[in-house]
């Protein structure tokens, strides 16, 4: 077979060193090249931290899947690697599509990924194999194992899919390795799988940790499992959701389930079920355990239903979420940026007690790579306002949206003119919870996107927008009126 992994890494090394700074995101992941999705193998490994990606080289489109590779201390600055994973064994042929990763105790770095293959039948129909798969290496290189693969159509359980069977989430605990990985069992609809192995290479089933039964989706894609202040919580990304309220909008939608984990039966109990995060941008998210001990996330910052609307100009697509802490808090995930970004806090221009009605300009507060609070309350008990509105990345074309509305307890995102040339969703409403005095509102803005972290990050909302580095300006108005404090600092990256 042609050597698969030496041709991307040609290709990188040919047409990376030409892509200029000017057009990449600060300090969110993105291939420089190339198109990518799903982070992979989030883990720490020789006491950095390690993230691979779903990566197609060669054009801005998904295509036979390899894997990317960036490394990084502080979870803000990376350093772009070669990629790691190319399609070229026959259980792989087809891509080497998502997984995790895991440091073992000799010193290797292990992967665990699906190696698919699809197979033609006569009558023109293509079936689809998805097995797992490990490779190892050193950080930098990775040779497939020849054991390959170590699960299949063999290790499922009862009516279990071998065409949906994906996306491998290793660990370790009470002495093994574990394993969850998505699959379709008979309902059609989504379950997670666990596997356990002594050695991690030697796999077997376990149980069914967690099943959709048609109720959240169908096939549940990505999944990851981990302890939180003494919850045990399963993030997956269910594909073909239909909406529920505000908190999951339809097609591939993110899905955090809560609960207490039966370590007899190997099964999650779920107390609480929400969305992870709710705006435009948001899938396949990942987890790993720091060093001392925080749950930090990322996630593939795109939609798969806006994801052919890329920009010509550009020649990458598809971009990773800032890094966040992940906390549960009265039994509801809460999400915060990565303390480390606070280190890229420039000058910080601040305001206390500034009573907003019609649109208003505060002197400093501008900018397009950013950490912004914004505080909002009534002037008064006795006063409520009817909406609050911050417009940001502002120009006489261009604005993106954010509207308080008390009344029913939501904020509306609007970046219908954030520089897209496509007719895709341009709004989320945000469901907040009701009865609180103030509402704060945390904005991290890079080069193309807004991420809004509500109360705290009781509620996360990620945003593509394309609006040219121009486009600065912010703004505040409400009706009748609202106070607000605000403190902004530029991100200097
Ligand atoms: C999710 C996903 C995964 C799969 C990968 C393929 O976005 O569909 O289930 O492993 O992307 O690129």
């Amino acid at each position: 077979m042609k050597d698969h992994l030496q041709e991307a890494r040609d290709f990188e090394q040919k047409y990376l060193p030409s892509v200029s700074p000017e057009i990449l995101p600060r300090f969110h992941v993105t291939a420089g090249v190339g198109w990518i999705n799903d982070p992979n193998g989030f883990s720490v490994y020789k006491g950095e931290y390690h993230l691979f990606f779903q990566y197609y080289p060669y054009a801005t489109k998904w295509g036979p899947m390899h894997w990317g590779h960036v490394k990084t201390r502080d979870f803000i600055h990376w350093e772009r690697l070669p990629a790691a994973l190319a399609p070229d064994e026959k259980y792989d042929a087809d891509g080497c599509f998502s997984g995790s990763a895991i440091e073992l105790p000799d010193g290797r770095h292990l992967l665990m990924y699906t190696g698919t293959r699809n197979v033609r039948r006569t009558n023109g129909v293509v079936n689809t194999y998805q097995t797992q798969c490990l490779a190892v290496g050193d950080g930098l290189n990775y040779h497939k194992y020849e054991g390959n693969p170590v699960l299949g159509a063999a290790d499922l359980s009862e009516g279990g899919s071998p065409t949906d069977f994906r996306d491998p989430r290793i660990w370790y605990d009470e002495g093994r390795y574990w394993a969850v990985v998505g699959n379709r069992p008979a309902d059609g609809s989504g379950s997670i799988l666990l596997f356990e192995s002594e050695d991690a290479f030697h796999w077997h089933f376990c149980s069914v940790l967690a099943s959709c039964h048609n109720q959240y989706g169908r096939m549940w894609e990505c999944p990851d499992f981990f302890e939180l202040e003494e919850k045990h919580v399963l993030l997956t990304s269910p594909q073909d959701m239909t909406a529920i309220g505000l908190e999951f909008h339809p097609g591939n939608s993110t899905l955090c389930l809560i609960g207490t984990y039966d370590r007899e039966a190997r099964h999650l109990m779920r107390e609480n079920v929400q969305a992870i995060d709710y705006g435009t941008d948001f899938y396949a998210p990942q987890t790993v355990l720091t060093p001392d001990g925080r749950r930090v996330m990322i996630a593939w910052m795109q939609s798969w239903e806006s994801s052919s609307c890329t920009l010509k100009s550009l020649p990458f697509f598809g971009q990773m979420t800032v890094p966040r802490e992940l906390h549960v808090i009265n039994g509801r995930l809460y999400q915060t940026p990565v303390r480390e970004l606070l280190d890229q806090r420039g000058v910080r221009i601040h305001y206390n007690n500034v009573l907003i009605s019609g649109e208003t300009n505060l002197q400093g507060i501008r900018g397009r790579c950013l950490d912004m609070t914004v505080t909002v309350r009534p002037q008064s008990r006795t006063n409520p306002y009817r909406y609050f509105r911050l417009q940001l990345a502002k120009d006489g074309e261009h604005v993106t949206v954010i509207r308080h509305k008390p009344e029913n307890n939501t904020i509306r995102v609007d970046r219908s003119r954030s520089g897209f040339p496509h007719d895709i969703v341009n709004v989320r409403d945000i469901p907040i919870s009701p009865g609180r005095d103030e509402l704060k509102l945390r904005i991290i803005l890079d080069r193309y996107s807004l991420e809004l972290f509500i109360n705290d990050g009781e509620q996360a909302a990620s945003f593509v927008i394309y609006t040219p580095e121009s486009a600065s300006s912010i703004t505040f108005s409400a009706d009748d009126a609202a106070m607000i404090d605000v403190e902004k600092y530029d991100l200097e990256v």
